[in-house]
């Protein structure tokens, strides 16, 4: 897969931020004009470059992003465009008066009128490609075969535009590094494993639509709460959720104004997440992707909530660690929650067990009954729920099995673990597991972790 970024005159991600490292080694990244510009470089040295560069990704066969002087239409009507396997556009704009702000500020040719037309007509040209077509026709590479043009529909439906006028440069790069992972990645590199095997519950990946169905178990709002009281505290201003599911925490903190991307394992939630915020008009990004590698980066906050961590075994959730602090800016923090397995006593469990088995009504009239039971392996720090689903709807009935495991912790394992993996324990108490209040007679734990 090949991704194109146009960026008129690079005016972004050439400085303080490289693309390269947002993406974290995944996919090589190239600037247009590392082939060097000579004096006087004109439409038809562009035109020439595009096909030099075109040829050097064919023959690399890697996935790879090149980034500056592209344009659409010359590109398609290179010669070795039709070798390529698969390719996508994206164009960062601005407004007017920010790029020519850009230009100054970059103390290099073009911040003139010149500029703003050709920005004009790049942005026409990436959504309407008839549009004013003389603009690279007229003195053409005669390389190029514009004919491809007609004789093929292949014109991409519709580019990526992503507005940079009110974006710092770390932030494009996020962007452009979403752009990425939502849109590109092949349903291939995505996990194939079912629950069962994962040891994960049913909602996850064979039940998506079923995850948000409304239940009075869940009090998301009060969790919600707390953790914003939490990021406010440390005055924090973007937050990567690196166990998103279905958007709980990234749409309300969105909604307060943090700069929030959401990613989870699981794409069919994060699908749903994306929706959501679509309907809902809430700027947020999402992404698939697994928290013991992800790598986006730039962050104040990691966050993973509702026991999201129980979901790895211990020597994985050591390496989802490690790929936090990564992700995180010096000095940022990791905020998440688990069970406490000194607080899981028999009673406790039996209750627990007891709230988690109930009855949802869906939206399409599905009525989905559970009757959980839990035990635990105290040695290890297993909880494993034996979840047992009846599905109902128009007279007929569904049963499904599903087993959990959710690897939980004491406060001093946490503490070590987080401290022999490049964090500092700020504070770390006992919360009720619904409403993350703190409580001492609650058996969740929830920990806010300084990276360094
Ligand atoms: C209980 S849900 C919580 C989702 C969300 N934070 C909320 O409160 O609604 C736990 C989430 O962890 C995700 N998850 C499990 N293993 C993961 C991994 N290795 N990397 C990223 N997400 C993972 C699951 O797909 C699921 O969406």
């Amino acid at each position: 897969m090949i991704l194109m970024i146009s960026v008129c005159r690079k005016v972004l991600i050439t400085s303080g931020v490289s693309l390269a490292d947002v993406l974290g080694g995944d996919i090589n990244v190239y600037d247009f004009d590392d082939i060097g510009v000579p004096e006087g470089a004109d439409n038809k040295w562009r035109q020439e470059s595009s096909e030099k560069w075109l040829e050097k990704l064919v023959n690399d066969g890697e996935d790879a992003c090149l980034l500056g002087q592209i344009v659409l239409g010359e590109i398609m009507a290179c010669p070795s465009f039709a070798k390529l396997d698969g390719i996508s556009f994206c164009l960062l704009d601005v407004s007017d008066f920010e790029r020519i702000q850009r230009l100054k500020k970059r103390n290099t040719y073009g911040a003139d009128q010149n500029m703003l037309n050709w920005a004009a007509w790049l942005r026409m040209h990436h959504q309407n490609p008839a549009w004013g077509q003389h603009v690279i026709k007229d003195g053409a590479w005669d390389g190029l075969d514009f004919s491809v043009w007609d004789k093929e529909a292949h014109w991409p439906e519709s580019v990526t535009i992503i507005d940079t006028t009110d974006l710092s440069i770390s932030e494009v790069a996020k962007q452009v590094a979403q752009w990425i992972y939502s849109d590109n990645m092949p349903d291939s590199e995505r996990s194939t494993m079912s629950s069962e095997e994962l040891g994960l519950p049913i909602f996850y990946q064979e039940f998506p639509e079923y995850f948000d169905t409304p239940s009075d178990i869940y009090l998301t709002n009060d969790k919600n709460e707390v953790i914003e009281s939490l990021l406010q505290k440390y005055a924090i201003k973007s937050v990567l959720d690196m166990a998103c599911g279905t958007g709980a925490q990234v749409l309300y903190l969105a909604e307060k104004g943090y700069t929030v991307i959401g990613a989870d394992f699981s794409p069919q939630l994060v699908k749903i997440a994306r929706d959501k915020a679509k309907q809902q008009n809430i700027s947020a990004w999402f992404t698939d992707g697994d928290m013991r590698e992800l790598s986006i980066s730039g962050f104040d906050a990691v966050i993973t909530i509702d026991n999201a961590i129980g979901h790895l075994v211990k020597s994985d959730f050591e390496l989802a660690i490690r790929n936090i602090v990564n992700n995180l800016n010096d000095g940022g923090l990791y905020i998440f929650d688990i069970l406490n397995l000194d607080a899981m006593t028999d009673d406790v469990i039996k209750a627990d067990s007891e709230r988690m088995t109930d009855k949802r009504i869906t939206a399409d009239g599905t009525t989905i009954i559970n009757i959980r039971s839990s035990t635990i392996d105290r040695d290890d720090g297993y909880l494993i729920s034996e979840n047992n689903f009846t599905f109902q709807k128009d007279g007929k009935e569904k049963k499904v099995k599903n087993k959990s495991i959710l690897q939980i912790y004491t406060m001093d394992e946490l503490r070590n673990i987080l401290s022999n993996n490049g964090f500092q324990v700020l504070e770390q108490y006992k919360a009720d597991a619904y409403t993350f209040a703190a409580d001492d007679s609650g058996y969740s734990i929830i920990t806010v972790a300084k990276k360094g």
